[in-house]
């Protein structure tokens, strides 16, 4: 249970900071609206870092970005270490995903997100200085069973038999990039299906992750921040994270190490990726996908589709919004 103080401040980002920061992936997949299917990454991008900047500083909390996104393709950012919030209110560490698949939005695309994940302040992983990061999620059945280290064969028999089903009956969802080709053929070669991603690995973490999932597993080499954003998911719904960080250079590796940053074998597990169970993960959909639906405008209105995960409690909530077109667009 978390207390308040005297003054009935929050110690702790608490359930209302999980429902007032919906309101800014609301505002940020609203804006980037405009932008679906327009061939515009870096804009669709920008309308909606500057929308949740907006709303960030109309609620109240003390926030530090840690990991920010946007420096991987010069977009527009929030960065790392930009306070957001009132200032008034719980000391938080947040992690920032405007939208995650600004790609997928410029065609058009199913998946895209907008996000925002809150810790306890100091318990985020910064690793902001190296951009990807190899990934291994699964609900709830993977914990103590799986373990990146293993091959991935190993991984699917193992997670197949705690699950209970024919390994013919696993799926693997892995984001559609050369460097995962031979990881694709070995997910088949071991009898597994897979579920090729263009993008949007946060939600195919989640998706992964969640009770009745349709994939069982998300595997490969994405985005660092995207990773830490989806371990304050993947916490709530109590399944499992593992994550090493891949540099994309020397200097990236060197840049990492400078920050304290490890590499090679090491593994960081859940906790290493952010301490402690009091996480808040929020988003919004900009386009549609199997986690929540993108923006719809139709009538004068615009509806959004949401979802809150928080760590204290385990809980999932959907929260749908009507907004009036003309007061947005
Ligand atoms: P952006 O929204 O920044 O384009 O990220 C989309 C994404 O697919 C992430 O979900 C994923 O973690 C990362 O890019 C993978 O990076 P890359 O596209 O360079 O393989």
């Amino acid at each position: 249970m978390v207390s308040p103080t005297a003054d009935m401040t929050p110690l702790h980002p608490d359930r209302n900071l999980a429902l007032e920061l919906v309101r800014a992936t609301e505002a940020a997949a609203i804006r980037a609206v405009p932008f679906v299917g327009r061939g515009d990454k870096l804009a669709a991008d920008g309308a909606a870092v500057d929308a949740m900047r907006a709303f960030f500083s109309t609620v109240d909390f003390d926030g530090t970005i840690v990991i920010g996104e946007g420096e991987k393709d010069e977009a527009p950012m929030l960065y790392n270490g930009e306070k957001v919030g009132s200032g008034r209110g719980p000391q938080c560490d947040v992690a920032v995903d405007p939208i995650d698949g600004t790609t997928l939005t410029a065609a058009g695309r199913q998946n895209a997100l907008s996000v925002i994940a809150v810790s306890d302040a100091g318990t985020m992983l910064d690793a902001s200085t190296v951009f990807y990061m190899d990934k291994l999620v699964t609900g709830p059945a993977g914990v103590g069973v799986v373990d990146i280290r293993l091959p991935i064969g190993e991984n699917i028999r193992l997670l197949a038999e705690a699950l209970g089903k024919p390994v013919e009956e696993i799926v693997v969802s892995v984001l559609n990039r050369p460097r995962h080709e031979s990881l694709i053929e070995e997910i088949r070669a071991a009898g597994a299906g897979t579920r090729l991603m263009s993008d949007g690995d946060v939600a195919g973490g989640i998706n992964a992750a969640r009770h009745n999932a349709r994939t069982d597993m998300c595997v490969g080499v994405g985005g660092s921040p995207e990773g830490i954003v989806t371990a304050c998911a993947i916490k709530a719904l109590g399944g499992h994270i593992q994550g090493r960080l891949r540099p994309g250079s020397d200097d990236e590796r060197q840049k990492g190490i400078d920050a304290g940053l490890r590499f090679d074998d090491f593994v960081y597990e859940a906790d290493d990726l952010v301490k402690g169970k009091n996480t808040i993960f929020v988003a919004t959909g900009v386009t549609d996908g199997q986690l929540v639906g993108g923006v719809r405008r139709e009538g004068g209105l615009l509806y959004t589709e949401s979802v809150v995960i928080r760590g204290a409690s385990g809980t999932l909530r959907w929260i749908s919004s009507e907004h009036l077109t003309s007061k947005w667009l």
